[in-house]
């Protein structure tokens, strides 16, 4: 048996992430690992705090606190943050864990054994002051292009142009201000990956056909461009030490040890439980395992060519990615959501707003998979109004309280399915094997599109079968109408689960099932629609489900994130 392996791309620690990279990595793997559990597979899904390199050294600076302190409180914060919105994780371990720095040095060393590993002296910009070397963006200075004073080394945040730190008009160090800047040799490690170029290129032939395009063509353009070797190390104090002679002092560049946290992670994982839990089984020699990875498209070359590499060149029978998910971009009103910028909306700022079921809905059926999506509070209210309440929520509120004050707070007895019941559940049938299609082969938006439509159906048979009519003449007629509309209801908890996993649990609260009870219905489906036998006592909504999001809430919305109302 097949069991699956799931990363999403791990979220860099140097602040809260916005919606853009939970639904381009973290949310899709979530619907798919709560989609595969529910269907009985064993799932594994892997994530963790990404915590290395010059940005978080940069962020801690900037909060006056140590940088494993800062990557502590950080961690904490978005790991509470994932699990407000439902991640259901395996683990969600930290990239400076013992377990990645073991694996990392052990990577290092085999490429080094295997010659995949070269050496060589760089010229660098050393801090006389800071007694350290300084990476481009620490260094500051005037820009020669537009004057402005603050330029960074690698950029210009003010004219946005690219620079090289030699560049700088007055250049100095953006630690501590000092302009005593030297140039300075220093050795380092290049991965050569030219040496690796027909490995990683039969990597890719394999996949070819069933990547996405937008995973294939991107690695394609790096094969083709011809590969370059590479520095994997960094002189910076804040990593993973480079485990050799006279690189003491410096550490791993944050890209090399980054991907292999996901078998770190899987490690912490492992440690928690050693005697249930064994990590190489998913990752080493482990040719059961179908591994699966989310991502945005940024991501795209680091994971289909420098990750295989290190794992390719360690000789070693590691486990590769069978599937990569890529993402395009999820634009705030078209423009960039931007950390830096404090443009768009944050997670935490989103579960403030909202439960985070209508995030997730929003953002998996809006997903950017083929091509960029923008976010807008006016279509997020608009779907919101639309599917969840009118659709889903209007289903579900209708049924239970009708059955209720019609007949009683049980399932009721009595009547036989008609012509029309059957038409019903052969057509809710198709679309259920539609929408597991979809979700098996990840295609969120056309599942979505499937889901809301599954939903609909149950409110188009409502409207056909007019309960409320029949009741007057046929009191058993109506009662089986309405114990199949609640079976439809235990049945769209169960669909839905996978993106709405909040409502899910609500939902069957309300029948008096148990939340864990979500197994993906079977084949026949006119079996599964009669779960719910006569008799059976079911509570009443207080407060439905939903609520609408009105305009005025849309408008206060885009004045305080900033967005156009009439957008
Ligand atoms: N932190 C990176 C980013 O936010 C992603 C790292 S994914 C990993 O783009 F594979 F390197 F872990
Ligand atoms: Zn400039």
């Amino acid at each position: 048996m097949t069991k699956y392996l799931i990363t999403s791309a791990l979220p860099y620690i140097n602040g809260i992430k916005h919606l853009g990279n939970l639904v381009g990595s973290m949310l899709p793997a979530d619907v798919y690992a709560r989609f595969l559990r529910q269907k009985g597979e064993e799932v594994l899904y892997i994530c963790a705090t990404d915590e290395h390199g010059t940005p978080a050294e940069l962020a801690a600076l900037e909060k006056n606190q140590d940088v494993e302190t800062f990557c502590t409180e950080q961690h904490e914060i978005q790991k509470d943050i994932y699990k407000r919105f439902h991640l259901s994780f395996d683990h969600f371990g930290r990239s400076s864990s013992s377990q990645n720095t073991e694996l990392t040095q052990h990577f290092c060393k085999k490429l080094m054994e295997n010659g995949f590993i070269e050496e060589r002296t760089i010229k660098q910009v050393y801090s006389v002051d800071d007694g350290r070397f300084l990476p481009d963006r620490y260094i500051v200075g005037t820009c020669p292009h537009c004057g402005y004073e603050a330029a960074r080394g690698d950029q210009c945040e003010n004219c946005t142009r690219v620079l090289d730190p030699t560049d700088l008009i007055n250049p100095r160090s953006a630690v501590s201000g000092s302009s005593n800047l030297e140039i300075k040799d220093s050795k380092h490690l290049f991965l050569k990956l030219p040496a690796l170029e027909s490995k990683l290129s039969a990597f890719i032939d394999e996949h070819e056909a069933e990547w996405p395009l937008v995973v294939t063509s991107i690695a394609r353009k790096w094969l083709k461009e011809g590969l370059r070797e590479r520095c994997i190390t960094r002189d910076l104090k804040w990593g993973i030490p480079v485990p050799k002679e006279g690189f003491e002092g410096k550490v791993f560049y944050v890209w090399f040890d980054a991907p292999i946290e996901y078998i770190g992670s899987t490690a912490e994982w492992a440690e928690q439980d050693p005697d249930h839990r064994d990590w190489k089984s998913w990752w080493y020699e482990s040719k059961d395992v179908r591994y699966v990875e989310f991502m945005a498209k940024d991501n795209i070359p680091f994971h289909t060519i420098m990750f295989p590499a290190t794992l390719l060149a360690s000789g070693e029978p590691w486990k590769k990615v069978d599937y990569i998910k890529g993402f395009n971009w999820l634009t705030f009103y078209g423009g960039k959501f931007s950390t830096s910028q404090k443009r768009g909306i944050f997670t935490n700022q989103a579960l403030d707003e909202f439960q985070p079921d209508y995030w997730r809905y929003w953002l998996m059926a809006n997903a950017p998979e083929s091509a960029d999506s923008s976010f807008t509070f006016s279509s997020f209210a608009a779907t919101i109004n639309k599917d969840l309440n009118d659709v889903l929520g209007n289903f579900v509120n209708r049924v239970l309280k009708m059955t209720a004050s019609k007949i009683g707070s049980e399932v009721p007895a009595g009547g036989e399915w008609t012509a029309v019941e059957d038409e019903f559940v052969q057509t809710l049938q198709n679309r259920i094997a539609d929408y597991t299609k979809y979700l098996s082969e990840l295609e969120f938006r056309k599942a979505l599109v499937e889901l809301r439509a599954i939903w609909v159906e149950g409110n188009n048979y409502l409207t056909a079968a007019a309960p409320w009519t029949v009741i007057k003449e046929n009191k058993d007629q109506a009662a089986m109408i309405l114990r199949l509309a609640l079976n439809v209801i235990r049945l769209y908890a169960v669909l839905s689960a996978p993106v709405i996993p909040e409502t899910a649990e609500r939902i069957l609260k309300l029948l008096d099932l148990n939340a864990n009870d979500l197994a993906w219905p079977a084949q026949n489906l006119a079996e599964e629609l009669q779960k719910l036998q006569p008799g059976h006592k079911f509570n009443v909504p207080e407060q439905p489900l939903f609520q609408k999001i009105t305009p005025e809430v849309v408008a206060d919305l885009c004045q305080r994130y900033g967005g156009n109302p009439d957008e």
